[in-house]
């Protein structure tokens, strides 16, 4: 069912993991997607030919998010291809783990730069291409709400911003019709959270569900979220984490 036929979408850090689920998923519904990558060119081929195999269509973008300006030209290359963009995924995320103590400067800048600053970003560059109607989706995580062991602060830090972010944004882009929110996980099985990982016992530990989530069920409520169901939500948090908050 194509859902989303005609619409035009925007994901960031979508080689792998749960961008690279969004854009499977998006795409398959009929969106024409676009998404970023700072390093891994392989995988981002292999997923554009996965997608156009599948008669659908995707475009990669190197841009690394800690590079605003490289997040400013990879939405507007994106506008360039498809005329417009429907739905904006700020997806691309890094984990700095440390606690207080130890987090050194140049860390604490990246990832404020690639989990915080470039969603400023793409959200303001975007807002030039996006027309009345538009989606944002931002990949946010329970650690907004729950951080229940020592070294996540900073990674936290970042999550909260999102949180909030959120909610100011849907405020100001209402009056456009233009939905924003934040999908929180808890952890979800990809190679920057392996379910095989270190962390994997302490973390099901905390989870009311004893498992690791799947990139494709960060996916689907994605789409629901840049769904025709869903034009009522916006500013919203919402869990998908396994009980991990509960
Ligand atoms: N997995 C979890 O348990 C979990 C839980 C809660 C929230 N999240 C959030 O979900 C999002 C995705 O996480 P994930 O687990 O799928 O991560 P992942 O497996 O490490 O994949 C990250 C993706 O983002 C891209 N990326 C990383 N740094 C980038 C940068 N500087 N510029 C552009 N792209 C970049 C990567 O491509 P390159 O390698 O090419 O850079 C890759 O496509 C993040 O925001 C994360 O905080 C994850």
């Amino acid at each position: 069912m194509a859902v989303l036929a005609g619409k035009a979408a925007l994901v960031t850090g979508g080689s792998r993991g749960i961008g690279a689920a969004i854009v499977l998923r998006l795409a398959s519904e009929g969106a024409s997607v676009a998404f970023t990558y700072s390093s891994s060119s392989e995988q981002a081929n292999s997923l554009v030919e996965k997608v156009a195999a599948a008669g659908g269509k995707a475009i990669a973008i190197k841009a690394d998010a800690a590079d605003q300006e490289a997040v400013r030209a990879a939405v507007r290359e994106t506008a360039k291809q498809f005329g417009k963009i429907d739905i904006l995924v700020n997806n691309a995320g890094i984990i700095v783990l440390g606690s207080i103590d130890e987090i050194k400067e140049a860390d604490f800048q990246r990832i404020l730069s690639v989990n915080v600053h470039s969603v400023f970003t793409a959200t303001q560059e975007v807002l030039h291409h996006m027309p009345d109607g538009g989606r944002i989706v931002h990949i946010g995580s329970v650690n907004s709400e729950r951080m229940p062991f020592v070294g996540g602060s900073v990674y936290a830090l970042t999550k909260g911003a999102i949180f909030s972010f959120t909610k100011g944004l849907a405020r100001d882009l209402g009056p456009r019709n233009i939905t924003v929110n934040n999908i929180q996980p808890g952890p979800v099985d990809t190679e920057g959270n392996p379910a095989s990982g270190p962390f994997a016992e302490t973390l099901l530990g905390l989870m009311a569900l004893k498992r690791y989530g799947k990139a494709e069920e960060i996916a689907g409520m994605v789409s629901y979220l840049v769904g025709p169901e869903a034009g009522y939500i916006t500013g919203a948090s919402l869990l998908i984490d396994g009980g991990f908050a509960a």
